[in-house]
């Protein structure tokens, strides 16, 4: 699908061929909410690997890996760099990805260029390849760098919705997934891999529904397969991709043509709670949802009357719920929607049900 943008194609849910540099440079500034970057790792393999067996390794030895020296790479870095930041929109946020081979040398740039960098994140491969040689460590991770397009930029983060993937806790910056294996990893016709770092779904499901919502434009300029084209049709967002070799995008074409969206409702994560509509105390008032004179109790028994400009008066202060509620209680601060419950029915309720009503009519939800 082609959507225009500010008068010029904005190549939506597509793959373009060639150099993803020139192909950036000829999209429209701005446009862009999303770009996850898994570029040539630049290995520099000397000669083949072996197995103490003296079977080879099917390492990452392809000639799009190959640069002539550290000063090559770095110029390719720069530009890809630049030409990926001018595609991002003001609030735009970037992820790349790379080994301990490439990974410095993008930080560093990504600081040059004016990225703000946000975390990096270290991807813990829960069954990495192991050491042939012996000689050094089993390299069991990559490492992720998440940056938004300037420092002060309104980047997106799901933070709640990552606690909910993590099962109520905060999702930390060590991340524990499985490389791509098994029904997941494509295959060309001789049952060899296809492309020597297909990366797994698991992990650009992660860094989407953190970093984006349903109907951004995610641009992946090393498209290789298209896992990020993959997950983002899933996920009800837009891609972009590009990638240079065709018998990369042949794969890529027909495992997005396998790809099914889930459904809209699934599509809805938890939102941070400082995304929905302020709603003011005074507003459970002006409404009726609680009466001037009303008493409200604190799970401790601590009690205070609802006035009708919206404060609260307790034991000779009076202030805001959650001033009110932090003074009876000698604290710094108190979040008052928790703190404050009325009686309905011989129930109590934390006032907080009533804000979420509010919440829910605004946004024409059922709560
Ligand atoms: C590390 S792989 C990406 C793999 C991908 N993330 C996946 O899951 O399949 C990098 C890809 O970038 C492509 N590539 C390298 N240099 C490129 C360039 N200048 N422009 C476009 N694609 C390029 C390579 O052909 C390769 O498929």
């Amino acid at each position: 699908m082609t959507t225009i943008k500010g008068g010029r194609a904005l190549p939506l849910n597509t793959i373009l061929s060639g150099d993803c540099i020139e192909q950036m440079n000829s999209l429209p500034e701005a446009s862009v909410d999303l770009v996850f970057a898994d570029p040539p790792y630049n290995l520099q393999l000397k000669g083949e690997l072996h197995r103490p067996d003296n079977s080879r390794v099917d390492a990452v030895d392809d000639h799009w890996d190959q640069f002539d020296s550290f000063a090559a790479y770095d110029r390719f870095t720069r530009d890809w760099l630049a030409a990926a930041r001018r595609v991002l929109k003001p609030n735009g946020a970037i992820w790349v990805i790379g080994s301990y081979h490439n990974v410095f040398r993008m930080g560093a740039e990504l600081q040059n260029q004016g990225y703000w960098i946000l975390n990096d994140v270290v991807w813990r491969k829960s069954n990495p390849m192991p050491n042939f040689r012996g000689k050094r460590l089993t390299n069991a991770h990559e490492t992720l760098i998440w940056a938004s397009r300037a420092e002060g930029a309104k980047y997106t983060f799901n933070y709640e919705a990552l606690k909910s993937l993590n099962e109520g806790v905060q999702m930390r910056s060590d991340w524990v997934l499985p490389i791509c294996t098994g029904h997941e990893r494509l295959k060309d016709d001789k049952g060899d891999k296809a492309h020597p770092t297909q990366k797994p779904e698991s992990l650009l499901h992660r860094v989407l529904v953190a970093t984006t919502n349903p109907g951004d434009v995610v641009l992946d300029p090393f498209f290789g397969t298209g896992t990020t084209g993959a997950v983002a049709k899933m996920l009800g967002r837009d891609f972009i991709g590009i990638e240079r070799e065709e018998r990369y995008r042949k794969i890529a074409e027909e495992r997005l043509s396998r790809v099914r969206r889930f459904d809209r409702e699934a599509l809805m994560v938890s939102s941070s709670k400082r995304a929905e509509p302020r709603v003011p105390f005074g507003q459970l008032v002006e409404r009726g949802m609680l009466r001037p004179g009303e008493v409200l109790v604190s799970p401790r028994g601590k009690t205070a009357k609802v006035r009708a400009d919206g404060t609260l008066v307790g034991d000779a202060m009076t202030g805001s719920i959650h001033q009110v509620g932090a003074a009876l209680e000698g604290a710094p601060s108190c979040n008052g929607w928790t703190y404050w419950h009325f009686k309905r029915d011989g129930k109590t309720v934390p006032i907080d049900v009533l804000r979420q009503q509010i919440r829910s009519e605004m946004s024409g939800r059922p709560h």
